[in-house]
């Protein structure tokens, strides 16, 4: 039933139901599968992995490497990850805001001074979920009133204001690319920011920009397709016209959700160079217009979790694409407390465990703990604090932001106002 009213994230393949083992495979990193006790997280065991075909650079089966499902309840045939796939260790970079383009510099410059003289409570309160259903929108940072701060509201989709009336649906993103027009991606992340924000959503979950590798991919019409070169113009122009409405875009899911089918356990293999030419390309045009935030995915790389990895998020996208903004997870794609935040993940959606509405989380109280006894060092909560807040300033939702004023659970509801955002778009 949870799964049922959680649609776009959630189609065929999701929940993770406790019990369930994680499918973590010899070359993850050490710690991957047991950081922080509850490694779970394993959905659907079964089925088809990311890709198949023999030149394939995304490979989900390899022939006698490393078997991500040996330590699995459930036989998995499709999560292998071949000899010489592997998931490097690099750290969290820190204090690097000399790198940060100046409008980004601008911005960390006003957060590290907000965030002066809070406390680590505070801070963790900034980048842990409220919980499942806990709040207004799909995902929800708790207002601090003490420290005047509004709370966020993240809601989806890539083509408009999900669970809310008198909005609009816009194009999907396929058709959107298929115009090859820029100045219509532009105007369309326009209208949709302008519609976001009219509902009192401050960050907006999308666009995506995976490539759909697998053809019958149950999500690839929310993208802009599979040649990089165009997602990549599809995803500027819409982060541009999402954030010209002063509302965060995120860019997702990061990297190699390639598929549905088995989305929370098969492992997207790929090389360097594919990497880098293919699959991340789109992303590094979303850093380029200066995205808030990225989503990182529900599927392995190189057996190791999107939302811990080292090398995709500490290195490709924070070292060496000089990403500003903060890593959130896809729902339920958080698999422990303190590896996934040493790993580069920066804020926990929507905040709990198997979508247990706050009842068991890997952060919150966890991760003050951690950061009490010295796992997570105090400065890299600093910097996911900075990250999140620096983005809300980015966009300059400090000021005279609209509150949220619809309900995305109860949509009859008190606490929709039924605020109109539509306009006539085409004129
Ligand atoms: C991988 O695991 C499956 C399921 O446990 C098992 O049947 C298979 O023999 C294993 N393959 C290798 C190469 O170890
Ligand atoms: C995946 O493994 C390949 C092959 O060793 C390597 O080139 C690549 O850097 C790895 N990618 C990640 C994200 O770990
Ligand atoms: C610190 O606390 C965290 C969260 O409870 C825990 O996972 C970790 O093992 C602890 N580390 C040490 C060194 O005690
Ligand atoms: C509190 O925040 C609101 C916007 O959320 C802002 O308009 C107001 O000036 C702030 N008040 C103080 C005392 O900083
Ligand atoms: C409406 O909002 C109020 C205040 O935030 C909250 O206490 C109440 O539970 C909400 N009502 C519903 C039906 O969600």
């Amino acid at each position: 039933m949870r799964a049922a009213l959680f649609l776009s994230l959630a189609l065929l393949a999701r929940a993770a139901s406790p019990g369930e083992k994680d499918p973590g495979s010899p070359t993850s990193s050490p710690n991957d599968a047991a950081a922080n006790g509850n490694g779970n997280g394993a959905g659907n065991a079964q089925g088809a992995g990311v890709g198949g075909a023999s030149t394939a650079a995304v490979t989900a089966t390899g022939p006698a490497g490393a078997n991500a499902t040996a330590a699995a309840d459930a036989p998995c045939k499709f999560c292998t990850v071949p000899e010489g796939y592997t998931a490097e260790s690099i750290p969290a970079p820190l204090h690097i805001e000399d790198q940060f383009s100046p409008r980004w510099r601008k911005a960390h410059k006003k957060a590290a001074a907000y965030l002066q003289g809070w406390s680590v409570d505070d801070k963790v309160g900034l980048v842990t979920g409220a919980g499942w259903m806990i709040g207004q929108c799909v995902g929800n940072i708790l207002p601090n009133p003490s420290k005047n701060f509004s709370g966020l509201c993240l809601e989806d989709s890539p083509l408009g204001v999900r669970f809310a009336d008198y909005v609009s649906a816009f194009p999907a993103a396929i058709n959107v690319a298929a115009t090859f027009d820029k100045d219509l991606m532009y105007e369309r992340g326009k209208a949709m920011g302008d519609e976001f924000r009219g509902k009192g959503v401050h960050v907006a979950l999308g666009p995506m920009t995976n490539m759909g590798r697998v053809a019958a991919g149950g999500r690839n019409w929310e993208g802009f397709g599979a040649d990089p070169y165009l997602s990549g113009w599809g995803t500027y122009q819409t982060v541009l016209g999402l954030q010209d409405a002063q509302v965060q875009a995120t860019v997702k899911h990061y990297i190699g959700n390639e598929q549905e089918h088995a989305r929370t356990t098969s492992s997207s293999n790929i090389d360097d160079r594919t990497m880098r030419e293919i699959y991340s390309h789109p992303f590094l045009r979303a850093v380029q217009a200066d995205v808030a935030s990225v989503m990182c995915s529900y599927n392995l790389v190189n057996g190791s979790w999107g939302c811990q990895n080292e090398k995709t998020l500490n290195g490709i996208l924070k070292t060496d694409f000089g990403f500003a903004g903060y890593v959130m997870s896809d729902w339920d794609a958080t698999h422990s407390g303190v590896h996934a935040v040493n790993s580069g993940l920066d804020m926990d959606m929507p905040g709990d465990i198997g979508f247990s509405g706050g009842a068991k989380r890997y952060w919150g109280a966890n991760l003050v703990e951690a950061v009490k006894n010295g796992s997570v060092p105090a400065d890299r909560l600093d910097d996911m604090a900075q990250r999140v807040l620096a983005s809300w300033f980015l966009v300059g939702q400090d000021k005279d932001y609209p509150e949220t004023n619809f309900d995305a659970w109860h949509v009859g509801g008190p606490n929709n106002s039924h605020v109109d955002v539509q306009e006539d778009h085409y004129k």
